[in-house]
């Protein structure tokens, strides 16, 4: 990466922040082409925004019940990414859905990840939804976030088998394990793309 400028990145959480703090560590080496420059959670209680703040990352709160619209929200939360020069966005846990107006902003430029393998299972409960379809593999999926829910060009998967006595919850944990390597990789993957690399 000598000479070339990391992609300002900027990671919007609503919860724990597993994900978020992954890409956090990994934007930590000299040769990642990203750098997380700012992360901002929709709700005060997310306990992702005391894990930014001890890795040194400035964290904001904006919340989403100031505001009386979804469209005055996503204008206060992008104001704040343009204010940070942000240049990329990682949605990571973040539970809630962006306007048209938010995504036309940013057009290429949102990255989500999602835990299935998309298109399968988009919206939520994925890890129940494969369970009761009787599927033996499950997964995580990176992809571009477009008008379409979790219906976005698709970026990187992988795979994780289900096995026999998985409840949702079993399923969604080393589901996680999955995201924890996917999403990291696929950032830096896709920051090169942006840079021409
Ligand atoms: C992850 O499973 C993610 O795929 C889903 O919500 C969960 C967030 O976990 N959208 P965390 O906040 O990153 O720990």
């Amino acid at each position: 990466m000598t000479g070339v400028a990391k992609v300002r990145t900027a990671v919007l959480i609503s919860g724990r922040g597993s994900n978020m703090e992954t890409i956090a560590r990994a934007a930590m080496a000299a040769d990642y082409p990203a750098t997380i420059a700012l992360v901002v959670a929709n709700r005060a209680d997310a306990a992702g925004i005391a894990t930014a703040r001890r890795l040194g990352i400035e964290a904001i709160v904006i919340a989403h019940r100031d505001f009386a619209t979804r469209e005055a929200f996503d204008l206060a939360v992008s104001a704040q990414l343009q204010a940070h020069g942000i240049e990329l966005v990682v949605l990571a846990g973040f539970m809630r859905i962006l306007s048209p107006a938010f995504i036309h902003a940013w057009p290429e430029r949102i990255l989500n990840i999602h835990p299935s393998l998309l298109p399968k299972y988009p919206g939520l409960e994925p890890h129940a939804r494969a369970i009761a379809a009787g599927d033996a593999v499950a997964g995580c999926t990176v992809h571009l976030v477009t008008d379409v829910l979790d219906g976005g060009p698709i970026l990187a998967q992988a795979e994780v088998p289900i096995l026999p006595g998985d409840d949702a919850d079993r399923l969604a944990a080393r589901v996680l394990v999955a995201e924890h390597q996917l999403y990291p990789q696929a950032l830096a993957d896709y920051a090169r793309r942006l840079r021409g690399g």
